[in-house]
């Protein structure tokens, strides 16, 4: 079963080919994280070093983001040791997130799309959202990205309003139902910052979000979490845009 993993040299390989995939269809222009990824580091990713040294970067912007972005997490989509695709949390919003980006981006490598990683990564995301006190995630997706919408939608996402090219949703990332307040998974968010993974982390009140091939589809939209405000965008750059193929 797929599962959110913080990066890690493990899947160098399944990366690499991931990342051709992503080439292949363009994406190594400016204007989305992953892209902006595969121009500036792209080269270094063929040796071990220079992979460790990626790898080490995107962790340590938890806690020590480059210039122009907020903290935020990165997380891999693992399916059995292949590297499906990736998710980033932003931890905060700038009045730019705000408008465009919001807290939450993510991309699914070619060759794996259309079997609910999406969907199920973005579930899986959402309670780390809460566990960060965000009530209500803002996503955002091209007017024209049937498919990130439908993502989005299949997570309880609402509508909130167009700017331009851009929709902009609302997803709720749940209520804190324990007697101390805190929701019983949350320790398990609070120290993995810059290391750690999220690797047997609790699931939230109503399970962990929807399953893929097949047998997560069993999950319904909103189970397990409130509904409210919820978003998408490419993680942490407060000035730039997400770009959306
Ligand atoms: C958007 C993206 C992440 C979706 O990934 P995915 O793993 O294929 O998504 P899912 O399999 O969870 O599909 C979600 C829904 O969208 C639908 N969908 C997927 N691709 C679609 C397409 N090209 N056109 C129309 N609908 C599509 C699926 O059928 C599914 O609908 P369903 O739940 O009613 O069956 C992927 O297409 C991608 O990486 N695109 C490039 C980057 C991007 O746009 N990121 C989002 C930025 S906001």
């Amino acid at each position: 079963m797929a599962e959110l993993q913080r990066p890690d040299v493990r899947w160098h390989a399944s990366f690499l080919s991931a990342m051709q995939e992503f080439r292949d269809e363009g994406r190594a222009r400016p204007g989305s994280m992953l892209g902006e990824d595969l121009l500036e580091h792209g080269p270094t990713w063929s040796t071990p070093a220079g992979f460790a040294a990626y790898v080490a970067q995107v962790r340590r912007e938890a806690v020590a983001p480059r210039d122009d972005f907020v903290p935020h997490t990165t997380w891999w989509w693992i399916d059995g040791g292949e590297y499906i695709g990736r998710i980033d949390l932003r931890h905060r919003l700038t009045e730019r997130l705000r408008e465009v980006g919001g807290h939450v981006g993510y991309d699914v490598r070619r060759s794996r799309r259309r079997e609910g990683h999406a969907t199920a990564m973005l579930a899986a995301v959402l309670p780390h959202a809460r566990a960060r006190g965000i009530a209500d995630a803002l996503l955002t997706c091209d007017v024209g990205n049937l498919a990130s919408r439908r993502v989005i939608e299949a997570n309880g996402g609402r509508l909130e309003d167009r700017r331009g090219a851009k929709l902009r949703f609302l997803v709720g990332t749940g209520q804190v139902t324990s007697p101390s307040g805190r929701p019983p998974w949350a320790a398990a968010h609070e120290d993995y910052g810059e290391g750690g993974t999220c690797h047997g982390l609790p699931s939230p009140p109503g399970g962990g979000g929807p399953a893929v091939r097949g047998a997560a589809r069993s999950w319904r939209p909103g189970e397990g979490r409130g509904t409210g405000p919820g978003v998408g965008g490419w993680p942490g750059r407060t000035h730039r845009p997400e770009s959306t193929p």
